[in-house]
């Protein structure tokens, strides 16, 4: 059985995020989307419950994929449910120097691959944090975040 970990903070979800998830799941056997953040931290706009929450509603149609969450250390995650690569998404440059140095790390301490998915080009300037600010200053998300999301964050922002 090939698994996948497709890890984030993804507060909350956007159809970017979801677009890797949907394309990841069709080149492993299970992917599992973790929300990764300390539960009892309340940084951040959704608590990791709801975030989770968020992330199953909207993946449901989708049979190989479920959703966790996980307050350690990524590789201790990885070990311990037996999960063959990493799976991140890629915007940009700015993206994959971050990206760089933590898929290395990753690898270093437990031998963990991480595959990088280019973005859709349509999502290609789409983050959790810019959508928060449009919709906070009451600007328009739609096709960027799934309905539920958007939906859930106007209740949370306005
Ligand atoms: O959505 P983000 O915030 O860009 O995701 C970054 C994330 C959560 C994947 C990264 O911070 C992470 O793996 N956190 C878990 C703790 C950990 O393993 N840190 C060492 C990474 S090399």
């Amino acid at each position: 059985m090939t698994i996948a970990v497709c890890p984030g903070s993804f507060d909350p979800v956007t159809n970017g995020h979801l677009d890797i998830f949907r394309r990841a799941a069709t080149h492993f056997e299970e992917i599992i989307v973790l929300v990764t953040g300390n539960p009892t931290k309340t940084s951040g706009l959704f608590t990791i419950d709801e975030r989770v929450s968020l992330i199953r509603e909207v993946t449901k149609d989708v049979a190989n994929i479920r959703v966790d969450s996980w307050g350690g250390l990524l590789v201790h995650y990885t070990s311990a449910h037996h999960v063959t690569a990493l799976v991140k998404g890629l915007r940009s440059s700015l993206d994959y120097e971050y990206e760089v140095p933590m898929a290395q790390m990753n690898r270093r301490l437990t031998g963990v691959d991480t595959y990088f998915l280019l973005t859709d080009e349509k999502y290609g300037y789409t983050s959790s944090s810019l959508c928060k600010e449009v919709v906070k200053y009451g600007g328009d998300v739609t096709g960027l975040v799934p309905e539920a999301v958007e939906a859930a964050m106007k209740e949370k922002l306005r």
